[in-house]
């Protein structure tokens, strides 16, 4: 793997040479190490970090400053893959101003590439007017996790035939405004595989089949640590949660069984100091 940062152009290129994108969400530095070193192409700093990282039950809390910090965690740890941050609720729905100086913020106070917003008509102009300024973008559409409220839940989109020609449309006009790439998250599979024969921009699913561009999943759900959460997109592939309450309980019987710390672990003293110690 070489040691070169992947530019948007590699992940559209990928697209045309037929190459599958693998994307995973990453919030801090030692994750992104491992997540990069392991050869993803993409992470993203997703405002999922609510849910995952900061104990809240939506995405709608999370803000500017939440999403900036992590994100210069994340740029901190990976060196390879490229960076994407979401824009949190409200910092580009008022108006397509306040989107460019927050869009602007991340681009210049992290090391990320480009931003990710959540939408289609209706946030069209704003992704157009990033990615005039030069701010590559990620157009999201299907669930949109920020408008939970509106959608009424989390729930599969694009199922009747407006709702799908809707979501066709949506993702054309995010092409046509510049964005480099679409996720297509809880999207009925044939529905997704349409969508990405329309685009020549690629489209990431989640929960979206296997007929798109590339994958994307939340790293804590591929490694099974929130138990008890498995939607039926997710394929978690181990059960770290398991592991890491049985390390953690392992420590505690060490500790207080005076098994650990042992004498490896710890630090000597020469008996003549010692000695002159009262
Ligand atoms: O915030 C996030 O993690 C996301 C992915 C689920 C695509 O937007």
């Amino acid at each position: 793997m070489s040691n070169k940062r992947i530019t948007t152009a590699a992940i559209r290129q990928k697209k045309s040479a037929g190459e599958v994108i693998t994307m995973l969400t990453a919030y801090d530095a030692a994750f992104a190490r491992l997540l990069d070193e392991a050869g993803v192409d993409m992470l993203l700093v997703g405002d999922s970090l609510g849910n995952t990282m900061l104990g809240y039950d939506s995405t709608l809390p999370v803000t500017m400053e939440e999403i900036l910090h992590h994100t210069r965690a994340v740029c901190r740890g990976a060196s390879h893959a490229l960076i994407v941050a979401d824009m949190p609720f409200m910092s580009y729905q008022i108006s397509v101003e306040d989107a460019l100086r927050n869009a602007g913020r991340i681009l210049k106070e992290t090391a990320a590439q480009a931003v990710k917003l959540e939408g289609g008509k209706e946030v069209t102009a704003t992704v157009k007017a990033m990615t005039s300024a030069g701010i590559p973008v990620v157009g999201h559409l299907g669930l949109t996790p920020q408008s939970v409220h509106q959608l009424g839940g989390f729930k599969v989109q694009g199922k009747d035939v407006a709702a799908a020609q809707q979501l066709i449309d949506d993702a054309r006009g995010l092409e046509a405004a510049g964005a480099f790439a679409v996720v297509l998250e809880c999207v009925p599979a044939p529905l997704a595989a349409k969508v990405t024969q329309a685009l020549s921009i690629p489209t990431i699913g989640i929960g979206a089949g296997n007929g798109c561009d590339g994958q994307v999943l939340v790293i804590h759900d591929i490694l099974g640590l929130l138990p008890g959460f498995k939607p039926k997109f997710v394929k978690p592939y181990r059960a770290l949660h398991t592991e890491i309450t049985a390390a953690v309980q392992e420590y505690i019987d060490e500790v207080k069984n005076r098994q650990f710390p042992g004498p490896e672990h710890s630090f000597t003293l020469a008996d003549e100091v010692l000695e002159k110690l009262y």
